[in-house]
């Protein structure tokens, strides 16, 4: 039998909005799980008059009785982490006994900000336009086999030894190559040790804590962070982030195994949205972009930056439901496009004169790609808020039905509204959810 948990995950460069559709999905579930990235993600959350943007605190925290889960393969800043907490705490959002941090997670410390900043900024390196939060040098040196846990981090003694070991390697290192400041172990240790003392009730071995749970028949989603084509091995390499936010990820990223994974959700605007540099074969420069920005809102909910506009680009949405074994796609912003005569969608690519619907590995086949597009009908009338599949203008229906044929996974559900109840649940996605979430709400 097919285990009661869903992989969540964005189909694109992230910012799909799977926030709002986890936080729709998870009333049924008895635990949310991020596997993924640190206080890089940007999670808007709409309930009733107050927005929740969350950063590292997976969005079933807002779900009284659903646990929240930071799996093994985040990065924790906890001062970043710390602020979350209180910012909840302001908005009566109590985290005790709901949320839990790994033990196993890797620590994001000051100098991990410090060095990636003077790198996107030194010549000759690759500017990457990352958020600036120390993400890729702390996933480095957890391969380099020379970062801290958790479960360091409420050791004293380690703490103190780490701290001070690092601080001399990294600032020699940042001044050699950047002329940076160095950083003070001593002002530093006394923070994050105050730090660790306010995490520590949060810390638990959260891999087996997700086994029993699964295994007394418990639904669990694993929330992914970014997006598929900013993932470490199958994104727009370099231009990525420094984790695995596919599917795989899941399970290493949480402890659980392949196995205990039911089905994989794949959450993708009606079309498409990119921050930071990199190739984006379906990027448009014209009118119709700053309308797609006005209209969806699209500026990053953790850096504010505009996001860079494009259609919907199927080649890239069938790689992504291939690498991902998307068995169900979550369609948002459906209303964006509410206002289009006709819509553009890429179907194929042009590379070096010649015809593929690959997407290719290296930087420059992706720079060079002429999209091949096929036009769709528009229907000029409102979709915002309708909840209803058979009430959508006949073109819209067209549009998602294409959508679905030509990427090869079932639409489950479509988002046409950023509150929870402008959502629709597709009849057989409807009977998923019902054999996920049948079991024990909490273990
Ligand atoms: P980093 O994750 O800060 O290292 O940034 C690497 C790349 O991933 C940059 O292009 C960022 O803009 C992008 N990125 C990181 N997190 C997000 C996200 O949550 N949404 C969209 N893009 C992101």
């Amino acid at each position: 039998m097919r285990a009661k948990t869903a992989v969540i995950l964005g189909a694109q460069w992230g910012d799909e909005g799977k926030g709002k559709i986890v936080d729709v999905l998870s009333g049924g579930f008895s635990a949310v799980a991020r596997y993924a990235g640190g206080h890089n993600a940007g999670h808007t959350v709409i309930i009733g008059d107050q927005k929740f943007v969350l950063q590292l605190i997976p969005c079933g925290v807002l779900r009284p009785g659903c646990k929240a889960i930071i799996g093994n393969g985040v990065v924790l800043d906890p001062i970043a982490f710390l602020r979350e907490v209180d910012k909840l705490a302001a908005l009566g959002i109590e985290v005790d006994g709901q949320l839990f941090v790994s033990n196993r997670a890797q620590v994001i410390l000051p100098y991990h900000r410090m060095i990636e900043l003077a790198a996107e900024s030194a010549p000759g390196r690759q500017k990457i336009g990352t958020t600036s939060r120390g993400i890729g040098p702390a996933y480095e040196d957890k391969m380099a086999r020379s970062g801290l846990r958790v479960v360091d981090l409420l050791n004293e003694k380690i703490l103190k030894t780490h701290i001070e070991n690092a601080c001399q390697e990294k600032n020699a290192i940042a001044h050699a190559l950047f002329g940076s400041a160095p950083i003070d172990p001593a002002k530093m240790f006394d923070e994050y040790a105050a730090a660790a003392e306010r995490v520590r009730p949060l810390v638990a071995d959260t891999g087996r804590m997700l086994y029993e749970l699964i295994d007394a028949g418990g639904s669990v989603m694993f929330e992914g962070a970014q997006g598929t084509m900013l993932d470490i091995d199958h994104g727009t390499y370099p231009f990525v982030t420094s984790s695995s936010a596919t599917a795989g990820g899941a399970a290493t990223g949480t402890g659980v195994g392949p196995t205990a994974i039911g089905t994989v959700i794949g959450v993708t605007k009606a079309y498409v949205t990119r921050v930071g540099e990199g190739p984006f074969p379906t990027e448009i420069h014209d009118a119709s972009a700053e309308s797609l920005r006005s209209r969806g809102n699209e500026f990053g909910a953790v850096t504010g930056r505009p996001r860079r506009c494009g259609w919907l680009d199927i080649p890239m949405l069938r790689y992504s439901n291939q690498v991902n074994g998307t068995e169900w796609l979550v369609v948002t912003k459906m209303d964006v496009l509410d206002e289009l005569d006709e819509i553009p969608v890429c179907i194929g690519y042009k590379i070096d004169g010649k015809m593929t619907d690959s997407v290719p590995a290296d930087v420059r086949g992706l720079e060079s790609i002429e999209p091949q597009y096929t036009r769709l009908k528009g229907w000029r009338e409102s979709t915002e808020g309708i909840a209803d599949f058979d009430r959508l203008p006949k073109a819209a229906q067209e549009y998602l039905r294409f959508q679905e044929r030509e990427s090869q996974a079932r639409i489950g559900m479509v988002s046409t509204g950023p509150e929870r109840d402008q959502t629709m649940i597709l009849p057989e996605f409807a009977e998923e959810l019902k054999r996920m979430a049948a079991g024990p709400k909490a273990v």
